[in-house]
């Protein structure tokens, strides 16, 4: 191998490097012979050269170059060279140039791949293999263009926050792996303890307790890159194991954590994208979000708002709308411009699918026909609003649009079956620019949500964060109107970060503890070594976390983390490659004293 070292990459020879004698090492790419004259494109992680192995090449060469296939890994030497004009390749970094081979090495054969490494359609588009075949053999997978650019920005998105938080005087603290099991939220992953019999380590779902437990020890500004796992369903944005960019400051309020993160946010995205952010992100209350796009995690790429039709209650007669109104609900609507011949009947019953997902018992719609003066509503419901003017000045509706509804008993209902009905529109009509990053805080969230099944108060985030001030004096008397200094980052229509002001003071924890439920003993049994830490002079603080995949996979215009994950679970929280989760010897359950039943 010595002598075959390689001396230059292949993505580094350029037009100036004619005449040098180098050497290559890489990947079979594609190979095609011509006349006698067999041409390869070799690959490494820096790019594609192509190597000529000339007609007057010694016969062994020759030979020996015809027999190359698919992936092996070879050592090339050999003389640079421009190529002949009409064989440039602009598209190709090294495209002016190619290697004339004198010597090829074989590194390593390859057997006949499972798939093809970035095989392209006949329009160009990619192949892409079935996901369990790539998962089975990621590390193939890992060599296409598409996994070698999300890995690579991956790196320099990791790099770029590291340099940031650094720059701002934040230590990267690692924080442990096995700890206490606390569940709220999701279900632990568990690791059996061999040397105490029925005892347990869990696998954090965060390092929140620990960062605060940092900002006692008087580290005022943290930050770790890390691993958490969560026991919970994989979809397309979660994952069980996953990365979050976790900090925490000491002496804060929420506007020195917001715009923290916002300046984080403009230097990744200046440094790996070249993008220029707004200086400051958009925000909206939590109750703004729902109330105008149904969810508190709006795609703001594109307008298209809920409107309050309760109005049209009294102007119809539409029973529908009158018995929800009456119960205190809401008439949600949404003015679709120009949809009105677009949408047939049968598009729009598809799309009433959706709104019934989220609960809605139906999706009443009319167009809008007629002129700007003398609107006309037809089909639908139309029949039951003879004041077309009425309902198109209060809807902000004109001839040529498709106006939908969703009324409920419950606002919520109503506007979440709406907001889902707005996010499926902005994809089938491709109303969001696919190369935008529209960021949005959603703040002021209800810090408390109520459990239907287990009837009683949960928190809507985590327990330590702090409840607004103005908010004290109901914490228990009304724990429903009580918001949190809390806030979610959004971008795209994704919850990219949350994060919290954190409750400091071990009496106002208590409080909290006890309205969900969590009374003396059990709070010190879970969390009492957090409480403890309270009582010693513990500094006002808060922080957040964004998610890493979230992120890559936003900046990479994917739409599932696994794309960015060198190697994610599937769906069914398994990984084909290593059959993980697998058994394991009946010696080893029997040293964690474990016993598998059925
Ligand atoms: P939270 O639970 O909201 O907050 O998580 C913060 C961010 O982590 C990412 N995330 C995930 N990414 C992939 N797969 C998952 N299963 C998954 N779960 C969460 C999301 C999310 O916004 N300790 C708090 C943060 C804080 O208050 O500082 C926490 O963990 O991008």
């Amino acid at each position: 191998m010595e002598t075959m070292k390689r001396t230059v990459t292949c993505g580094a020879l350029r037009r100036g490097d004619v005449g040098r004698t180098v050497i290559l090492n890489g990947w079979i790419h594609r190979k095609r012979e011509h006349g006698g004259i067999v041409f390869i494109n070799l690959r490494d992680r820096y790019g594609v050269t192509q190597v000529v192995v000339d007609q007057e090449s010694p016969q062994s060469l020759t030979e020996l170059a015809a027999g190359l296939r698919m992936e092996y890994c070879v050592a090339v030497e050999g003389a640079v060279r421009e190529r002949p004009a009409s064989m440039v390749n602009p598209d190709m970094p090294t495209g002016e140039v190619e290697v004339s081979a004198r010597n090829i090495a074989v590194l390593s054969a390859s057997e006949t791949l499972p798939f093809m490494i970035d095989e392209v359609n006949k329009d160009g588009s990619p192949v892409v293999p079935n996901e369990d075949l790539r998962l089975q053999y990621r590390y193939l997978d890992l060599r296409t263009g598409r996994m070698q650019h999300h890995t690579a920005l991956r790196h320099r998105v990791a790099l770029a926050v590291r340099t940031f938080l650094d720059k701002q005087g934040f230590f990267e603290i690692e924080t442990p792996t096995f700890i206490k099991s606390t569940p709220e939220g999701a279900r632990d992953y568990l690791v059996p303890s061999r040397l105490y019999p029925g005892k347990f380590y869990a696998l954090p779902q965060s390092p929140q307790l620990y960062k605060q437990l940092l900002m006692v020890s008087g580290f005022d500004k943290y930050f770790q890159i890390a691993r958490c796992y969560r026991d919970e369903d994989a979809r397309g944005d979660r994952q069980p194991e996953f990365t979050q960019i976790d900090l925490e400051m000491s002496f804060v309020g929420r506007e020195d954590v917001l715009a923290l993160t916002e300046g984080m946010m403009a230097h990744v995205f200046k440094e790996t994208l070249g993008v220029t952010l707004p200086a400051q992100f958009p925000r909206l209350t939590y109750e703004d979000a729902i109330d105008r796009y149904g969810t508190d995690k709006p795609d703001l790429r594109f307008a298209l708002e809920l409107r309050d039709g309760s109005a049209l209650a009294e102007t119809g007669t539409f029973a529908a709308f009158k018995d929800a109104v009456t119960a205190g609900g809401a008439v949600k609507a949404l003015v679709v411009p120009g949809a009105a011949e677009a949408y047939s009947r049968k598009k729009i019953e598809d799309l009433e699918g959706t709104a019934r997902v989220y609960k809605a018992k139906g999706l009443p719609w009319v167009k809008v026909a007629g002129t700007g003066a003398a609107p006309v509503l037809e089909g639908g419901v139309s029949k039951f609003f003879p004041d077309a003017g009425a309902v198109c000045s209060a809807l902000g509706a004109k001839p040529g649009d498709l106006i939908l509804f969703v009324s409920d008993s419950s606002k919520k209902t109503a506007c979440a079956a709406l907001g889902a009905v707005r996010s499926r529109l902005g994809k089938d009509l491709g109303l969001a620019d696919p190369a935008a990053f529209a960021f949005v805080w959603i703040i002021d969230f209800p810090l408390f949500q109520w459990n239907e099944d287990e009837a009683r108060w949960e928190a809507a985030h985590h327990l330590f964060s702090m409840p607004q001030e103005h908010c004290l004096s109901t914490l228990e008397s009304d724990p429903g109107s009580v918001k949190g200094d809390l806030y979610d980052l959004v971008l795209n229509g994704y919850e990219l970060a949350s994060g919290s002001i954190r409750i400091h003071d071990p009496a106002l924890q208590k409080r909290v503890f006890s309205v969900v439920g969590i009374t003396g003993e059990e709070a010190e049994a879970k969390f009492g070594f957090l409480t403890r830490a309270f009582k010693y002079g513990a500094p006002p603080h808060g922080g957040i976390a964004p998610g890493l995949d979230r992120l890559v996979m936003l900046m990479a215009g994917e739409t599932s983390i696994k794309e960015v994950i060198p190697f994610p679970k599937n769906t069914f929280a398994v990984s084909p490659m290593d059959d993980c989760p697998s058994e394991v010897d009946r010696k080893q359950l029997e040293e964690l004293h474990l016993a598998v039943r059925g």
